[in-house]
């Protein structure tokens, strides 16, 4: 028999049929329609699992306004299949330039949305810079990356939020799995699909040990690299060195390293001076933050010459013959490079289901009203999320006697030796 692509009819079944939890809630909240009366407005890559989390809004009654929160990484296909529901409305396409996405990302914020659910904190960084009308109705947000944390922190400091915003990333449920097996995994599958090389016997650098960092320099150590990692934080540093790696200086570590990922949220971690000391055919990749770790100036500013050699990968060609490989043009390489496909389905269940769940908290929920600033997601909201997740897993696991619940709250231990 020929197979049929059902992809051809719709670009989200595949990632569907992998986002179990998110099915559950399209079937539940399917009936029940908590969000029926809000907009809502989702900022996230713009590919098929974001496409099952804006119909999963939508399925809960929301009308979805959507926009990418990083414009070189939209699918037209999945654009163009939610655009053309009732209740979702696009503001992105595929192949937007930087202006365009700003721009996209104005016309959504006129729209008023009731809710926020950003990927890096663009949509909300800019309804409080430059639609502060709109911000001043806004019931509250929800924010799934660490930089965007970064950011929103860096907001209430200086006391300018206007509504509350849950902090998704900061869970148990998104960074324990998202940031360390999604981005790990993806990160390495993309970066050996693009080039073709063996990642086995290579010198892998991994700049920042945080929660990405740590399950990207893992997941390496798995596929036969020699691992080393870089740090400015003494205990990360620590850790790194326990759990095995060599840890090093940047400038110790571009003597030796044959692939560099970066994964720290900040800007410049490679730079001239790195460049300067990097060997012959070294490659470059960033898994942090937008295009901001790689100081992709410097590299320009020092080749001789520039060229692709392969799709995703720019050679930069020094003036002393050396080549440096940049992949995905330093943007986040499991998500922009030509073949990159982001996280894992399974693991994004788990990070959309956190933001699905904020979103409705806030919206429909039983908890408090919530004044102006930065929260933790409830830890009730993220056990139900993992006890979800582990239902759809066909897990079980045990549940403490009421002898155990109470031996947990006594201090003073009747049968103690000590
Ligand atoms: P984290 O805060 O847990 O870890 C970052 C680590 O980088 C920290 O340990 C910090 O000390 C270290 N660091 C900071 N500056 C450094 C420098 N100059 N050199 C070396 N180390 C440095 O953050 P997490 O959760 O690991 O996220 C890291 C970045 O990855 C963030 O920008 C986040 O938004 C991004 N991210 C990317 C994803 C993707 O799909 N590619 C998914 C999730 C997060």
């Amino acid at each position: 028999m020929t197979p049929t692509p059902s992809d051809a009819d719709d670009p989200l079944s595949w990632a569907r049929e992998h986002t179990p939890i998110l099915r559950s809630f399209q079937d539940e909240y399917g009936e029940t329609r908590p969000l029926e009366d809000y907009t809502v407005a989702f900022a996230s890559h713009l590919e098929p699992k974001s496409g099952v989390a804006i119909e999963t809004l939508r399925a809960a009654g929301a009308e979805v306004l959507f926009t990418p929160s990083e414009p070189q990484s939209t699918h037209g296909p999945v654009v163009k299949e939610l655009d053309a529901r009732d209740g979702i409305t696009a503001f992105a396409w595929e192949g937007m330039t930087d202006e365009e996405f700003d721009a996209a990302q104005h016309d959504l914020l006129e729209r008023e949305p009731d809710f926020i659910l950003d990927d890096g904190c663009e949509l909300i960084a800019k309804v409080h810079a430059d639609h502060r009308d709109v911000a001043a109705d806004v019931i509250g947000g929800g924010e799934q990356t660490t930089a965007g944390i970064t950011r929103l922190e860096a907001m209430e400091d200086e006391g300018v939020l206007e509504f509350p915003v849950y902090g998704v990333n900061d869970t148990p449920m998104k960074h324990f799995f998202d940031n360390v097996h999604g981005t790990g995994e993806s990160s390495l599958t993309n970066i050996a699909i693009t080039t073709n090389a063996i990642i086995s016997g290579k010198d892998v650098v991994v700049c920042g040990y945080g929660y990405c960092g740590r399950g990207i320099a893992r997941k390496a150590r798995g596929m036969g690299a020699q691992t080393i990692v870089t740090e400015v934080d003494p205990r990360k540093a620590l850790q790194a060195h326990m759990d095995g790696h060599r840890v090093m200086s940047m400038a110790e570590a571009t003597e030796v390293g044959d692939l560099f990922i970066t994964a720290t949220g900040n800007r410049e971690v490679m730079r001239k001076e790195h460049f300067e000391a990097m060997q012959d055919g070294a490659t470059l990749a960033n898994s942090g933050h937008f295009d901001v770790e790689i100081a992709l100036d410097d590299l320009e500013a020092m080749a001789e010459e520039v060229t692709t050699p392969k799709e995703g990968v720019t050679q930069y060609q020094m003036s002393d013959g050396r080549r440096l490989n940049l992949l995905a043009e330093g943007r986040l390489v499991n998500l922009t490079g030509p073949y990159s496909q982001g996280h894992p389905a399974e693991v994004i269940d788990t990070t959309h289901a956190m933001m699905f769940i904020a979103a409705h908290d806030m919206l429909a929920g039983d908890g408090d009203a919530l004044t102006p600033g930065l929260y933790n997601i409830p830890d009730r909201l993220d056990r139900a999320v993992a006890e979800r997740k582990l239902e759809t897993l066909g897990v079980s696991i045990d549940e403490m006697t009421e002898s155990q619940r109470a031996y947990g709250k006594e201090w003073e231990h009747p049968d103690s030796s000590f």
